[in-house]
């Protein structure tokens, strides 16, 4: 039974406020400060990019179970983004630049084997996934792997967000902090060009939109 009161207090407003006056008078100070993106800010961002790719593994699995065809070429794109984007730039940097220091300080020391051990195992799900979508074999056993991989990988995100992160920042300073941010975004324009990030989305944002599921209010449940 819909909480009536609740729901209204979820319909959008009609009402347009200017941005401009939530956020105050511009302060040029503050604008140089968040020009580069921090790399606590990078590796959550990197995590919404995974978030979206398990969006889409969930609807692989729903398609599969449902004995629905789909085009393992979409399974493959998918993997890509998560082999080169997620586990060859933002895992590699995540241990080298947070994890290594924070060993080294014995912060969250068990945490973190647990978290470079779902790495591994993230690896090897994903070259699973990848070599059944090539064979065209996206049978139970790939809904087994989407299952898993998904489970494991939004308890290993969250809790980045909400320990590791948190206590890698009480380590470092402002300064450290804002150079490591230009480390992170030196090393994704390496990789993956000047506009990296988005590019990478927009692979994502392609098979969304094949699976149609790119649309916000597709999630949304008709109450
Ligand atoms: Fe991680
Ligand atoms: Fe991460």
């Amino acid at each position: 039974m819909v909480n009536r009161r609740r729901f209204l207090s979820y319909v959008p407003a009609l009402v347009t406020i200017p941005v401009g006056s939530l956020l105050g008078p511009a302060h040029p100070a503050h604008a140089a400060e968040v020009a580069g993106l921090s790399p606590i800010e990078n590796l959550m961002r990197a995590h919404g990019v995974l978030e979206r790719a398990m969006l889409i593994y969930d609807e692989f699995r729903r398609r599969i179970t449902e004995g629905r065809s789909i085009d393992p070429n979409l399974v493959t794109k998918v993997t890509t983004v998560i082999h080169d984007y997620f586990a060859d730039y933002h895992e590699k940097m995540e241990e080298k630049y947070i994890f290594g220091p924070m060993e080294k300080a014995g912060k969250q020391f068990a945490s973190i084997q647990d978290l470079k051990m779902q790495h591994g195992v993230g690896w090897e799900l994903t070259e699973r996934i990848q070599n059944l979508a090539r064979a065209n074999k996206l049978t139970p056993e790939s809904i087994g792997y989407f299952q898993v991989y998904v489970k494991m990988f939004r308890h290993h995100a969250a809790w980045e967000d909400t320990v590791v992160f948190p206590a890698f920042r009480s380590l470092v300073s402002g300064k450290e902090l804002g150079e490591l941010g230009q480390t992170f975004e030196k090393e994704e324009q390496r990789q993956f060009g000047p506009d990296g990030f988005n590019s990478v989305l927009a692979i994502l944002a392609d098979v969304e939109k094949r699976l149609g599921i790119y649309e916000l209010s597709t999630s949304t449940p008709k109450l």
